[in-house]
Protein backbone atom coordinates (compact mmCIF):
# COMPACT_ATOMS: atom_id res chain seq x y z
CA UNK A 1 0.00 0.00 0.00
CA UNK A 2 3.24 1.93 1.39
CA UNK A 3 4.76 1.58 -2.19
CA UNK A 4 1.54 2.42 -3.82
CA UNK A 5 0.87 5.57 -2.47
CA UNK A 6 4.94 6.62 -2.87
CA UNK A 7 4.28 5.72 -6.66
CA UNK A 8 1.45 7.77 -7.46
CA UNK A 9 2.82 10.99 -5.73
CA UNK A 10 6.04 10.43 -7.79
CA UNK A 11 4.03 10.53 -10.49
CA UNK A 12 1.98 13.77 -9.75
CA UNK A 13 4.81 15.10 -9.24
CA UNK A 14 6.40 14.26 -12.22
CA UNK A 15 3.51 15.67 -14.27
CA UNK A 16 3.68 18.81 -12.31
CA UNK A 17 7.34 19.48 -12.68
CA UNK A 18 6.76 18.56 -16.66
CA UNK A 19 3.52 20.60 -17.12
CA UNK A 20 5.17 23.58 -15.58
CA UNK A 21 8.66 23.24 -17.22
CA UNK A 22 7.16 22.72 -21.05
CA UNK A 23 3.35 24.38 -20.29
CA UNK A 24 4.82 28.02 -22.39
CA UNK A 25 6.22 25.92 -25.02
CA UNK A 26 3.37 23.45 -25.16
CA UNK A 27 1.16 26.55 -25.68
CA UNK A 28 3.29 27.72 -28.43
CA UNK A 29 3.58 24.59 -30.02
CA UNK A 30 -0.36 23.94 -29.73
CA UNK A 31 -0.95 26.58 -32.74
CA UNK A 32 2.21 25.22 -35.53
CA UNK A 33 0.82 22.87 -38.38
CA UNK A 34 1.66 19.43 -38.00
CA UNK A 35 0.63 15.96 -37.21
CA UNK A 36 -1.25 14.78 -33.93
CA UNK A 37 1.39 15.31 -30.82
CA UNK A 38 0.76 12.45 -28.57
CA UNK A 39 0.96 13.63 -24.86
CA UNK A 40 4.38 12.96 -23.56
CA UNK A 41 5.94 11.27 -26.67
CA UNK A 42 5.00 13.59 -29.02
CA UNK A 43 5.82 11.97 -32.70
CA UNK A 44 8.82 9.88 -31.39
CA UNK A 45 7.24 6.50 -32.03
CA UNK A 46 6.82 7.60 -35.80
CA UNK A 47 10.66 7.27 -36.03
CA UNK A 48 11.28 4.00 -34.11
CA UNK A 49 12.94 0.89 -35.42
CA UNK A 50 12.96 2.87 -38.52
CA UNK A 51 15.21 2.40 -41.34
CA UNK A 52 16.51 5.51 -43.36
CA UNK A 53 14.47 5.18 -46.22
CA UNK A 54 11.64 4.58 -44.28
CA UNK A 55 12.49 7.59 -42.57
CA UNK A 56 12.34 9.69 -45.79
CA UNK A 57 9.23 8.13 -46.81
CA UNK A 58 7.90 8.70 -43.01
CA UNK A 59 8.48 12.41 -43.68
CA UNK A 60 7.59 12.94 -47.10
CA UNK A 61 4.30 12.24 -46.15
CA UNK A 62 4.10 14.24 -43.27
CA UNK A 63 5.39 17.35 -45.46
CA UNK A 64 2.94 16.44 -48.01
CA UNK A 65 0.29 17.02 -45.36
CA UNK A 66 1.82 19.85 -43.97
CA UNK A 67 3.97 21.55 -46.71
CA UNK A 68 6.68 24.94 -46.04
CA UNK A 69 6.24 24.44 -41.81
CA UNK A 70 6.06 21.80 -40.13
CA UNK A 71 6.29 21.48 -36.12
CA UNK A 72 7.18 17.29 -34.42
CA UNK A 73 7.62 16.58 -31.18
CA UNK A 74 10.36 14.30 -29.91
CA UNK A 75 9.36 14.53 -26.44
CA UNK A 76 8.91 17.52 -25.24
CA UNK A 77 11.72 18.86 -27.56
CA UNK A 78 9.74 20.56 -30.94
CA UNK A 79 11.76 19.53 -34.06
CA UNK A 80 10.15 22.35 -37.19
CA UNK A 81 10.92 21.64 -40.78
CA UNK A 82 10.49 24.32 -42.83
CA UNK A 83 10.21 24.08 -46.47
CA UNK A 84 9.29 27.76 -47.28
CA UNK A 85 12.10 30.14 -48.84
CA UNK A 86 10.29 33.17 -47.43
CA UNK A 87 10.85 31.35 -43.73
CA UNK A 88 14.07 29.94 -45.13
CA UNK A 89 15.30 33.74 -45.35
CA UNK A 90 13.86 34.65 -41.78
CA UNK A 91 16.08 32.40 -40.51
CA UNK A 92 19.07 31.67 -42.60
CA UNK A 93 19.34 35.83 -43.71
CA UNK A 94 19.64 36.33 -40.00
CA UNK A 95 22.84 37.60 -38.13
CA UNK A 96 21.65 36.30 -34.69
CA UNK A 97 20.02 33.19 -35.24
CA UNK A 98 23.53 31.40 -36.32
CA UNK A 99 23.72 28.65 -33.32
CA UNK A 100 23.28 24.92 -34.95
CA UNK A 101 20.76 23.05 -33.77
CA UNK A 102 21.50 19.89 -31.30
CA UNK A 103 21.94 17.48 -34.03
CA UNK A 104 25.27 19.11 -34.38
CA UNK A 105 26.10 18.30 -30.88
CA UNK A 106 27.20 14.54 -31.86
CA UNK A 107 29.43 15.54 -34.82
CA UNK A 108 31.56 18.11 -32.78
CA UNK A 109 32.69 14.46 -31.02
CA UNK A 110 35.09 14.41 -33.99
CA UNK A 111 35.12 18.14 -35.26
CA UNK A 112 34.92 19.88 -32.17
CA UNK A 113 33.71 23.08 -32.21
CA UNK A 114 35.42 24.29 -35.84
CA UNK A 115 33.82 26.16 -38.85
CA UNK A 116 31.09 23.58 -38.89
CA UNK A 117 29.51 23.53 -35.29
CA UNK A 118 31.34 26.85 -33.71
CA UNK A 119 29.39 29.82 -32.61
CA UNK A 120 29.60 33.39 -31.50
CA UNK A 121 32.43 34.75 -32.02
CA UNK A 122 34.56 31.75 -32.23
CA UNK A 123 32.61 31.70 -35.31
CA UNK A 124 32.47 34.96 -36.28
CA UNK A 125 36.54 35.46 -35.99
CA UNK A 126 37.24 31.71 -37.36
CA UNK A 127 34.80 32.82 -40.72
CA UNK A 128 37.60 35.99 -41.12
CA UNK A 129 40.45 33.83 -40.67
CA UNK A 130 39.45 31.02 -43.44
CA UNK A 131 37.87 33.19 -45.72
CA UNK A 132 41.30 34.05 -47.79
CA UNK A 133 41.98 30.22 -47.93
CA UNK A 134 39.04 30.12 -50.57
CA UNK A 135 40.32 32.87 -52.44
CA UNK A 136 40.54 32.34 -56.44
CA UNK A 137 44.53 32.12 -55.88
CA UNK A 138 44.34 29.08 -53.47
CA UNK A 139 41.46 27.49 -55.96
CA UNK A 140 43.30 28.36 -59.33
CA UNK A 141 46.30 26.02 -57.65
CA UNK A 142 44.16 23.39 -56.66
CA UNK A 143 43.10 23.02 -59.94
CA UNK A 144 45.78 20.47 -60.50
CA UNK A 145 45.26 18.59 -58.05
CA UNK A 146 41.47 17.90 -59.03
CA UNK A 147 42.79 17.29 -62.19
CA UNK A 148 45.27 14.74 -61.25
CA UNK A 149 42.94 12.68 -58.90
CA UNK A 150 40.30 12.90 -61.72
CA UNK A 151 42.51 11.31 -64.55
CA UNK A 152 43.25 8.12 -61.61
CA UNK A 153 39.45 8.29 -61.53
CA UNK A 154 39.14 7.56 -64.77
CA UNK A 155 41.82 4.95 -64.90
CA UNK A 156 39.85 3.20 -62.11
CA UNK A 157 36.43 3.52 -64.39
CA UNK A 158 37.96 2.33 -67.35
CA UNK A 159 38.38 -1.27 -65.59
CA UNK A 160 34.76 -1.92 -65.76
CA UNK A 161 35.47 -2.23 -69.48
CA UNK A 162 31.70 -1.67 -70.21
CA UNK A 163 30.10 -3.83 -67.69
CA UNK A 164 27.75 -2.62 -65.03
CA UNK A 165 29.95 -0.35 -62.20
CA UNK A 166 29.05 0.89 -58.86
CA UNK A 167 30.13 4.31 -58.89
CA UNK A 168 29.46 5.46 -55.34
CA UNK A 169 32.39 3.85 -54.29
CA UNK A 170 35.70 5.39 -56.77
CA UNK A 171 33.78 8.54 -56.74
CA UNK A 172 34.00 8.77 -52.58
CA UNK A 173 37.85 7.25 -53.11
CA UNK A 174 38.76 10.20 -55.80
CA UNK A 175 37.16 13.05 -53.42
CA UNK A 176 38.92 11.92 -50.37
CA UNK A 177 42.25 11.98 -52.11
CA UNK A 178 40.88 15.40 -53.34
CA UNK A 179 40.37 16.82 -49.85
CA UNK A 180 43.29 15.13 -48.23
CA UNK A 181 45.57 17.02 -50.36
CA UNK A 182 44.22 19.99 -50.71
CA UNK A 183 43.63 20.48 -46.62
CA UNK A 184 46.44 18.89 -45.37
CA UNK A 185 48.85 18.82 -47.91
CA UNK A 186 48.98 15.49 -47.96
CA UNK A 187 48.88 12.24 -50.72
CA UNK A 188 46.79 9.34 -49.56
CA UNK A 189 46.10 7.76 -52.37
CA UNK A 190 42.98 6.23 -51.02
CA UNK A 191 42.53 5.08 -55.12
CA UNK A 192 44.93 2.93 -54.88
CA UNK A 193 45.11 2.05 -51.48
CA UNK A 194 41.30 1.64 -50.47
CA UNK A 195 42.84 -0.08 -47.10
CA UNK A 196 44.61 2.79 -45.62
CA UNK A 197 43.54 2.39 -42.15
CA UNK A 198 43.13 6.28 -42.39
CA UNK A 199 40.47 6.10 -45.04
CA UNK A 200 38.42 3.39 -44.39
CA UNK A 201 38.29 5.44 -40.58
CA UNK A 202 36.63 8.74 -42.30
CA UNK A 203 34.49 6.33 -44.28
CA UNK A 204 33.42 4.81 -40.97
CA UNK A 205 32.64 7.55 -39.02
CA UNK A 206 30.33 9.63 -41.11
CA UNK A 207 27.70 6.16 -40.97
CA UNK A 208 28.60 5.80 -37.46
CA UNK A 209 27.39 9.38 -36.83
CA UNK A 210 24.24 9.20 -39.08
CA UNK A 211 23.47 6.20 -37.35
CA UNK A 212 23.95 7.45 -33.90
CA UNK A 213 21.62 11.09 -35.23
CA UNK A 214 18.54 9.27 -36.72
CA UNK A 215 18.36 6.29 -34.02
CA UNK A 216 16.43 7.66 -31.91
CA UNK A 217 17.54 5.81 -28.57
CA UNK A 218 21.32 6.25 -29.37
CA UNK A 219 20.74 10.01 -28.86
CA UNK A 220 20.97 9.35 -25.55
CA UNK A 221 24.95 9.80 -23.91
CA UNK A 222 23.77 7.11 -21.45
CA UNK A 223 22.71 4.35 -23.63
CA UNK A 224 25.03 4.85 -26.16
CA UNK A 225 27.85 4.70 -23.93
CA UNK A 226 26.84 1.01 -22.73
CA UNK A 227 26.60 0.21 -26.91
CA UNK A 228 29.76 -1.46 -28.56
CA UNK A 229 29.45 1.96 -31.17
CA UNK A 230 30.48 4.07 -28.89
CA UNK A 231 34.36 1.94 -28.09
CA UNK A 232 34.05 2.11 -31.99
CA UNK A 233 33.42 5.66 -32.07
CA UNK A 234 36.12 5.82 -29.50
CA UNK A 235 38.84 3.80 -31.77
CA UNK A 236 38.10 6.05 -34.85
CA UNK A 237 38.31 8.76 -33.38
CA UNK A 238 41.85 8.13 -32.16
CA UNK A 239 42.97 7.03 -35.72
CA UNK A 240 41.38 10.51 -37.39
CA UNK A 241 42.58 12.61 -34.49
CA UNK A 242 45.82 11.11 -34.31
CA UNK A 243 46.50 11.16 -38.11
CA UNK A 244 45.97 14.91 -38.31
CA UNK A 245 47.37 15.72 -34.97
CA UNK A 246 50.68 13.87 -36.91
CA UNK A 247 50.29 15.96 -40.32
CA UNK A 248 49.99 19.14 -37.94
CA UNK A 249 52.70 18.67 -35.99
CA UNK A 250 55.02 17.75 -39.15
CA UNK A 251 53.92 21.08 -41.20
CA UNK A 252 54.47 23.22 -38.32
CA UNK A 253 57.88 22.28 -38.03
CA UNK A 254 58.43 22.29 -41.86
CA UNK A 255 57.21 25.66 -41.93
CA UNK A 256 59.50 26.45 -38.78
CA UNK A 257 62.58 25.15 -40.79
CA UNK A 258 61.35 27.20 -43.77
CA UNK A 259 61.50 30.23 -41.91
CA UNK A 260 64.96 29.68 -40.07
CA UNK A 261 66.42 29.07 -43.66
CA UNK A 262 68.64 31.51 -45.34
CA UNK A 263 66.49 34.49 -46.15
CA UNK A 264 67.77 34.85 -49.86
CA UNK A 265 66.23 31.34 -50.39
CA UNK A 266 62.30 31.38 -51.87
CA UNK A 267 60.23 29.05 -49.05
CA UNK A 268 57.06 29.36 -51.65
CA UNK A 269 59.30 27.09 -53.87
CA UNK A 270 60.29 23.35 -53.44
CA UNK A 271 63.54 22.01 -54.40
CA UNK A 272 63.39 21.78 -57.61
CA UNK A 273 62.27 25.25 -58.02
CA UNK A 274 58.61 24.24 -58.63
CA UNK A 275 56.00 26.59 -56.57
CA UNK A 276 54.64 24.92 -53.85
CA UNK A 277 51.31 24.68 -53.47
CA UNK A 278 49.64 25.55 -50.05
CA UNK A 279 47.48 23.66 -48.47
CA UNK A 280 44.51 25.09 -46.06
CA UNK A 281 46.76 23.63 -43.12
CA UNK A 282 49.60 26.02 -44.13
CA UNK A 283 47.04 29.06 -44.37
CA UNK A 284 45.74 28.60 -40.90
CA UNK A 285 49.42 27.65 -39.54
CA UNK A 286 50.34 30.89 -40.94
CA UNK A 287 46.95 32.78 -39.15
CA UNK A 288 46.69 34.31 -36.40
CA UNK A 289 43.35 35.71 -34.45
CA UNK A 290 43.54 39.13 -31.88
CA UNK A 291 47.62 38.86 -32.68
CA UNK A 292 47.84 35.02 -31.26
CA UNK A 293 48.51 31.96 -33.95
CA UNK A 294 45.99 29.24 -34.23
CA UNK A 295 46.88 26.06 -31.35
CA UNK A 296 47.16 22.51 -33.32
CA UNK A 297 43.99 21.87 -31.40
CA UNK A 298 42.49 25.24 -33.05
CA UNK A 299 43.55 24.16 -36.30
CA UNK A 300 42.67 20.28 -35.67
CA UNK A 301 39.15 20.70 -35.31
CA UNK A 302 39.06 23.38 -38.73
CA UNK A 303 41.21 20.65 -40.65
CA UNK A 304 38.74 17.78 -39.34
CA UNK A 305 36.18 20.29 -40.37
CA UNK A 306 37.33 20.34 -44.21
CA UNK A 307 37.89 16.63 -44.09
CA UNK A 308 34.02 15.86 -43.16
CA UNK A 309 32.24 18.77 -45.00
CA UNK A 310 34.92 18.60 -47.89
CA UNK A 311 34.73 15.16 -49.20
CA UNK A 312 30.99 13.25 -48.69
CA UNK A 313 29.03 16.11 -50.03
CA UNK A 314 31.29 16.50 -53.26
CA UNK A 315 30.62 12.53 -53.80
CA UNK A 316 27.28 12.83 -53.40
CA UNK A 317 27.21 15.46 -55.57
CA UNK A 318 29.45 13.88 -58.72
CA UNK A 319 27.27 10.51 -58.03
CA UNK A 320 24.03 11.89 -58.67
CA UNK A 321 25.37 14.16 -61.06
CA UNK A 322 26.68 11.29 -63.31
CA UNK A 323 23.22 9.53 -62.85
CA UNK A 324 21.67 12.54 -64.37
CA UNK A 325 23.63 12.60 -67.17
CA UNK A 326 23.53 8.97 -67.73
CA UNK A 327 19.58 9.11 -67.36
CA UNK A 328 18.85 11.71 -69.86
CA UNK A 329 20.95 11.48 -73.12
CA UNK A 330 20.38 14.77 -74.22
CA UNK A 331 21.98 16.37 -71.47
CA UNK A 332 24.84 14.39 -71.60
CA UNK A 333 24.97 15.26 -74.92
CA UNK A 334 24.72 18.47 -74.56
CA UNK A 335 27.43 19.04 -71.51
CA UNK A 336 29.91 15.94 -73.96
CA UNK A 337 29.39 19.04 -76.65
CA UNK A 338 30.69 21.90 -74.49
CA UNK A 339 33.09 20.20 -73.15
CA UNK A 340 34.91 19.59 -76.15
CA UNK A 341 34.44 22.67 -77.42
CA UNK A 342 36.02 24.67 -74.16
CA UNK A 343 38.87 21.64 -73.67
CA UNK A 344 39.19 20.24 -76.96
CA UNK A 345 38.97 16.37 -78.05
CA UNK A 346 43.00 15.65 -76.57
CA UNK A 347 42.72 13.57 -73.97
CA UNK A 348 46.25 14.78 -72.16
CA UNK A 349 45.05 18.68 -72.11
CA UNK A 350 45.28 19.58 -68.42
CA UNK A 351 42.01 21.54 -66.98
CA UNK A 352 42.94 25.21 -65.85
CA UNK A 353 40.16 27.27 -63.86
CA UNK A 354 39.69 29.43 -66.73
CA UNK A 355 38.50 26.50 -69.09
CA UNK A 356 36.63 25.01 -65.98
CA UNK A 357 34.92 28.30 -64.98
CA UNK A 358 33.81 28.58 -68.84
CA UNK A 359 31.84 25.64 -68.80
CA UNK A 360 28.74 27.02 -68.21
CA UNK A 361 26.11 24.21 -69.06
CA UNK A 362 28.02 21.70 -67.28
CA UNK A 363 27.49 24.04 -64.44
CA UNK A 364 23.77 24.42 -64.76
CA UNK A 365 23.70 20.45 -64.68
CA UNK A 366 25.19 20.45 -61.35
CA UNK A 367 22.93 23.18 -60.51
CA UNK A 368 20.23 21.13 -61.03
CA UNK A 369 21.22 18.33 -59.80
CA UNK A 370 21.76 19.78 -56.51
CA UNK A 371 18.91 20.96 -56.64
CA UNK A 372 17.02 17.42 -56.76
CA UNK A 373 19.43 15.61 -54.88
CA UNK A 374 21.10 18.41 -52.63
CA UNK A 375 23.94 16.93 -50.74
CA UNK A 376 22.96 18.27 -47.56
CA UNK A 377 19.59 17.44 -47.57
CA UNK A 378 18.38 19.58 -44.25
CA UNK A 379 20.55 21.82 -42.36
CA UNK A 380 19.33 22.91 -39.02
CA UNK A 381 19.39 26.45 -36.11
CA UNK A 382 18.51 26.34 -32.28
CA UNK A 383 16.15 28.81 -31.19
CA UNK A 384 17.88 30.56 -28.13
CA UNK A 385 14.43 32.44 -27.82
CA UNK A 386 11.52 32.62 -29.05
CA UNK A 387 10.98 34.12 -32.35
CA UNK A 388 8.47 35.46 -35.14
CA UNK A 389 8.61 33.81 -38.54
CA UNK A 390 6.15 35.73 -40.45
CA UNK A 391 3.30 35.08 -38.02
CA UNK A 392 4.50 31.75 -36.40
CA UNK A 393 5.90 31.97 -33.27
CA UNK A 394 8.52 29.26 -32.74
CA UNK A 395 9.42 28.41 -28.91
CA UNK A 396 12.68 29.06 -27.75
CA UNK A 397 14.76 25.74 -27.63
CA UNK A 398 13.33 24.39 -30.62
CA UNK A 399 15.72 23.02 -33.43
CA UNK A 400 14.83 24.05 -37.03
CA UNK A 401 15.57 21.95 -40.17
CA UNK A 402 15.78 24.18 -42.93
CA UNK A 403 15.43 21.27 -46.27
CA UNK A 404 16.62 22.19 -49.26
CA UNK A 405 15.71 18.44 -50.32
CA UNK A 406 11.58 19.39 -49.44
CA UNK A 407 12.07 22.81 -51.41
CA UNK A 408 12.82 21.17 -54.65
CA UNK A 409 10.26 19.14 -54.94
CA UNK A 410 6.97 21.52 -53.94
CA UNK A 411 4.52 21.92 -56.99
CA UNK A 412 3.74 25.11 -55.43
CA UNK A 413 7.40 26.67 -55.89
CA UNK A 414 8.66 25.19 -59.18
CA UNK A 415 7.65 24.25 -62.46
CA UNK A 416 7.26 20.52 -63.37
CA UNK A 417 9.48 19.72 -60.07
CA UNK A 418 10.86 16.42 -60.47
CA UNK A 419 11.70 17.18 -64.28
CA UNK A 420 15.25 17.72 -64.73
CA UNK A 421 15.87 21.01 -66.66
CA UNK A 422 19.31 22.60 -66.28
CA UNK A 423 17.96 25.41 -68.46
CA UNK A 424 16.33 26.08 -64.96
CA UNK A 425 19.07 28.19 -64.72
CA UNK A 426 19.82 30.01 -67.30
CA UNK A 427 19.49 33.18 -65.46
CA UNK A 428 19.51 32.70 -61.38
CA UNK A 429 17.86 35.88 -60.56
CA UNK A 430 14.17 34.20 -61.40
CA UNK A 431 13.77 32.51 -58.23
CA UNK A 432 13.43 33.78 -54.52
CA UNK A 433 17.29 33.99 -53.27
CA UNK A 434 16.77 31.46 -50.86
CA UNK A 435 14.11 28.60 -52.86
CA UNK A 436 17.26 26.75 -54.11
CA UNK A 437 19.85 26.86 -51.15
CA UNK A 438 22.02 23.09 -51.54
CA UNK A 439 24.74 25.32 -50.13
CA UNK A 440 22.43 27.19 -47.58
CA UNK A 441 22.68 30.92 -47.59
CA UNK A 442 23.20 34.07 -45.35
CA UNK A 443 26.55 34.52 -43.19
CA UNK A 444 26.44 30.84 -42.38
CA UNK A 445 26.63 29.32 -45.84
CA UNK A 446 28.81 26.93 -47.31
CA UNK A 447 32.30 28.47 -47.18
CA UNK A 448 33.64 25.50 -50.14
CA UNK A 449 30.74 26.23 -52.42
CA UNK A 450 33.68 27.72 -55.60
CA UNK A 451 35.97 24.80 -54.32
CA UNK A 452 32.94 22.08 -54.72
CA UNK A 453 31.92 23.76 -58.08
CA UNK A 454 35.80 23.48 -59.29
CA UNK A 455 35.81 20.08 -58.21
CA UNK A 456 32.73 18.96 -59.56
CA UNK A 457 33.28 20.17 -62.76
CA UNK A 458 36.87 18.92 -63.09
CA UNK A 459 35.58 14.76 -62.51
CA UNK A 460 32.77 15.34 -64.01
CA UNK A 461 34.19 16.61 -67.24
CA UNK A 462 36.96 14.38 -67.29
CA UNK A 463 34.66 11.69 -67.59
CA UNK A 464 32.34 13.03 -70.16
CA UNK A 465 35.52 13.30 -72.38
CA UNK A 466 36.40 9.30 -71.89
CA UNK A 467 32.97 7.87 -71.50
CA UNK A 468 29.76 7.92 -72.74
CA UNK A 469 27.20 7.10 -69.88
CA UNK A 470 24.27 5.13 -69.31
CA UNK A 471 22.25 3.93 -66.80
CA UNK A 472 23.16 -0.05 -66.14
CA UNK A 473 19.16 -1.74 -66.69
CA UNK A 474 17.07 -1.98 -63.67
CA UNK A 475 18.81 0.89 -61.24
CA UNK A 476 16.76 3.22 -59.68
CA UNK A 477 18.81 5.03 -56.69
CA UNK A 478 17.07 4.44 -53.28
CA UNK A 479 17.75 7.43 -51.78
CA UNK A 480 18.65 8.05 -48.03
CA UNK A 481 18.87 10.92 -46.26
CA UNK A 482 21.42 11.20 -43.44
CA UNK A 483 23.47 13.74 -42.78
CA UNK A 484 24.45 13.61 -46.18
CA UNK A 485 22.05 12.58 -49.10
CA UNK A 486 23.39 9.40 -50.92
CA UNK A 487 21.96 6.61 -52.77
CA UNK A 488 21.64 3.65 -50.22
CA UNK A 489 22.21 1.05 -53.68
CA UNK A 490 25.28 2.61 -55.24
CA UNK A 491 25.37 4.23 -58.47
CA UNK A 492 24.97 1.75 -61.45
CA UNK A 493 26.20 3.07 -64.12
CA UNK A 494 27.83 1.16 -67.53
CA UNK A 495 30.74 3.50 -68.74
CA UNK A 496 31.59 2.70 -72.69
CA UNK A 497 35.03 3.95 -74.12
CA UNK A 498 34.54 7.37 -76.17
CA UNK A 499 36.63 6.09 -79.88
C1 LIG B 1 28.54 19.74 -53.18
C2 LIG B 1 29.33 20.12 -52.21
C3 LIG B 1 28.90 20.84 -50.97
C4 LIG B 1 27.65 21.12 -50.50
C5 LIG B 1 26.31 20.80 -51.15
C6 LIG B 1 27.81 21.83 -49.25
C7 LIG B 1 26.77 22.30 -48.47
C8 LIG B 1 26.93 23.01 -47.30
C9 LIG B 1 25.84 23.49 -46.50
C10 LIG B 1 24.38 23.28 -46.79
C11 LIG B 1 26.39 24.12 -45.43
C12 LIG B 1 25.64 24.77 -44.29
C13 LIG B 1 25.48 23.75 -43.20
C14 LIG B 1 24.79 24.27 -41.99
O1 LIG B 1 24.24 25.37 -41.96
O2 LIG B 1 24.82 23.53 -41.02
C15 LIG B 1 27.82 24.04 -45.55
C16 LIG B 1 28.71 24.58 -44.65
C17 LIG B 1 30.07 24.43 -44.74
N1 LIG B 1 30.77 23.83 -45.76
FE1 LIG B 1 29.96 22.99 -47.41
N2 LIG B 1 29.14 21.93 -48.97
C18 LIG B 1 29.85 21.35 -49.99
C19 LIG B 1 31.22 21.27 -50.11
C20 LIG B 1 32.12 21.78 -49.21
C21 LIG B 1 33.55 21.72 -49.36
C22 LIG B 1 34.28 21.08 -50.54
C23 LIG B 1 34.09 22.29 -48.24
C24 LIG B 1 35.54 22.49 -47.87
C25 LIG B 1 36.56 22.26 -48.62
C26 LIG B 1 32.99 22.74 -47.41
C27 LIG B 1 33.13 23.36 -46.20
C28 LIG B 1 32.10 23.85 -45.44
C29 LIG B 1 32.28 24.51 -44.15
C30 LIG B 1 33.60 24.73 -43.44
C31 LIG B 1 31.00 24.88 -43.72
C32 LIG B 1 30.65 25.63 -42.44
C33 LIG B 1 30.56 27.13 -42.79
C34 LIG B 1 30.14 27.99 -41.61
O3 LIG B 1 29.34 27.58 -40.79
O4 LIG B 1 30.62 29.13 -41.57
N3 LIG B 1 31.82 22.42 -48.04
N4 LIG B 1 28.13 23.35 -46.70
Amino acid sequence: MDTLVFVIISICIFFGWYYNKYRERMAIVAKLPGPYRWPFVGNAALFIWKSPPEMINIITEIHRQFPRITCLMLGPQPEILISDPKLAEVVLGSQKLIDKSDEYSFISDWLATGLLTATGKKWFQRRKVITPAFHFKILDQFVEIFDKQSAVFVENLAKSKGQPLDVFQPITLCALDIICETAMGVQIQAQINSDSVYVQAVKEISGLLSKRIFTFYLRNDFIFNLTPLKRRQDKLLKILHGFTDEVIVSRRAELMNDKKQDSSSNHDQDDIGVKKKMAFLDILLQSTIEGKPLTNMDIREEVDTFMFEGHDTTSSGIAFCLYNLAKYPDVQKKAYEEVRHVIGDDLDTPVTIKLLNDLNYLEMVIKETLRLYPSVPMYGRKMQENIDMNGFIIPKGSNIGISPYFMARDPTLWENPFEFIPERFESDNQYHPYLNVPFSAGPRNCIGQKFAMLEMKSTISKVLRNFELSVAPGYEPILVAELILRPDNGVMLILNKRK
